[in-house]
């Protein structure tokens, strides 16, 4: 399960990109990002998989929750 609560990233302290993205991801399944160029698809990806920061980029609301079941 992969959660995104309303989450915020600026970039340099002062560009604010993500405006408050909520997504949920159930086990086993398979999401698509759609957005035209700039949108924030791939600071979406980044703010999840930890790649933000050498980019200059923060999250700064919300939360990103990942969590794997074993069953
Ligand atoms: N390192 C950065 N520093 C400052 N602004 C950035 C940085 N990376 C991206 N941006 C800006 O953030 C916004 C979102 O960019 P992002 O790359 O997330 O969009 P995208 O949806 O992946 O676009 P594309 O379809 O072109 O790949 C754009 O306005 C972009 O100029
Ligand atoms: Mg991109």
């Amino acid at each position: 399960m992969l959660r995104l609560n309303n989450v915020e990233v600026v970039y340099d302290r002062a560009i604010l990109v993500l405006k408050g993205i909520s997504l949920d991801v159930p086990e086993q399944r398979i999401i698509t990002l759609l957005g035209s160029n700039g949108a924030g698809k791939s600071t979406t990806l980044k703010a999840i998989s930890g790649l933000l920061k050498p980019e200059r980029g923060e999250i700064t609301r919300g939360s990103v929750e990942a969590g794997c079941s074993t069953t």
